[in-house]
């Protein structure tokens, strides 16, 4: 499919989780704002995102970041053709505060406005400040989220597995928590773990009957916190690293697995990484060595693996190109589904 607009001024804003983020996209692909701001602090002492206060911190931040992208990109309201909202999946009250503020600038300034699935803005980092094009297989893995997507075209998915529990940075979060790393952990385990044995201690991975490109996580948490108790109980050491990398390793182990399964069934040349976890050092790695010449592997830079508004951006500018629009009646939902 060829699809373009020339000098077209997208704004993307995202507010699913505990990020509160607003981008300027040229032409769907180019950057030329992507402000982020973080509310990781007032979380971590918590242990894991509070859905009310993220709530609140979107409703302050929202008009001051959206002006700092502004002034970076060094538009104004005018310049924009198009505004992008993230309307799920995601945390209710949090998409809430993106919708309604999308849906107010969008009636204010006349202009139109396009609601974005979060997942599929995840697969779209991989377009930003590229040419990447489809088809490919994209392994989409954050803390929300655990997908094997086949992209056949642009808006053109096959889910081919994704998690029946928890998804991979769940996991990481919840190990992390246990081990006493602190939040966000999977930057955190993915530190400790380069400093640690990844075969200390066997941390197997459930493999699912049926459904054999689906994940299953669960199971590896239960087992550390099991391991832990044990050792604790028998008043031997934790060793923190060890233990890291060795759930690293069996969480790395079965995504890839899997994801060169799927690839391998699609015969794709390329694969490629999406969400949060994609930023992770061992599963960058493993993957690319366990393609080998096999397949291409793409992932995005780290700062767009992670929640941005300019994947937002990226999703809504094609989306709005193969003629879909929203309109006053956009809605979140907190389990939107990717078709
Ligand atoms: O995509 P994202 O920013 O938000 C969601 O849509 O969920 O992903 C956040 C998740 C968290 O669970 C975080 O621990 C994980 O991504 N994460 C990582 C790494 N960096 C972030 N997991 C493993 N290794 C990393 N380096
Ligand atoms: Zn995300």
């Amino acid at each position: 499919m060829s699809l373009k607009k020339e000098n077209f001024i997208t704004l993307g804003i995202e507010t699913s989780c505990d990020e509160t983020s607003v981008s300027v996209v040229k032409d769907g692909r180019k950057i030329l704002s992507n402000t982020i701001f973080s509310q990781i602090k007032q979380h971590a002492k918590f242990g894991g995102v509070v859905p009310e206060i993220a709530s609140r911190q979107h409703l302050e931040a929202i008009s001051h970041v959206t002006q700092q992208a502004l002034e970076e990109a060094s538009i104004d309201f005018d310049d924009v053709d198009l505004i992008a909202v993230t309307n799920g999946p995601g945390l209710i009250g949090a998409l809430l505060v993106g919708v309604s503020y999308a849906k107010g600038l969008a009636y204010a300034l006349n202009k139109p406005l396009i609601g974005v699935n979060h997942i599929e803005g995840h697969i779209f980092a991989n377009f930003l400040e590229s040419d990447f094009a489809p088809p490919f297989l994209c392994l989409v893995v954050s803390g929300g989220h655990s997908h094997l997507v086949y992209v056949k075209d642009f808006g053109k998915y096959e889910v081919m597995g994704q998690t029946v529990d928890d998804a991979a940075g769940e996991a990481f979060d919840k190990v992390a928590r246990a081990l006493g790393l602190g939040y966000p952990g999977g930057p955190l385990i993915d530190k400790a773990a380069r400093h640690g044995n990844d075969s200390a201690i066997s941390f197997p991975v459930a493999h699912l009957k049926g459904g054999e490109l689906n994940f299953s996580f669960s199971g590896i948490k239960t087992a550390v916190l099991n391991y832990l108790n044990r050792q604790r109980q028998k008043g031997e050491p934790i060793v923190v690293e060890d233990v890291a990398a060795s759930f690293q390793k069996a969480v790395v182990d079965a995504l890839v697995e899997n994801t060169l399964k799927a690839a391998k069934m699609k015969n794709v040349k390329t694969i490629a990484l999406a969400g949060g976890v994609a930023a992770n050092s061992r599963l960058r790695q493993e993957l690319a060595n366990r393609a080998g010449r096999d397949f291409h592997v793409k992932f995005p830079p780290l700062i767009l693996c992670t929640d941005n508004a300019a994947m937002i951006a990226c999703a809504g500018y094609y989306r709005y190109l193969m003629g879909n629009k929203s309109d006053m009646t956009l809605t979140p939902y907190a389990n939107l589904k990717l078709f």
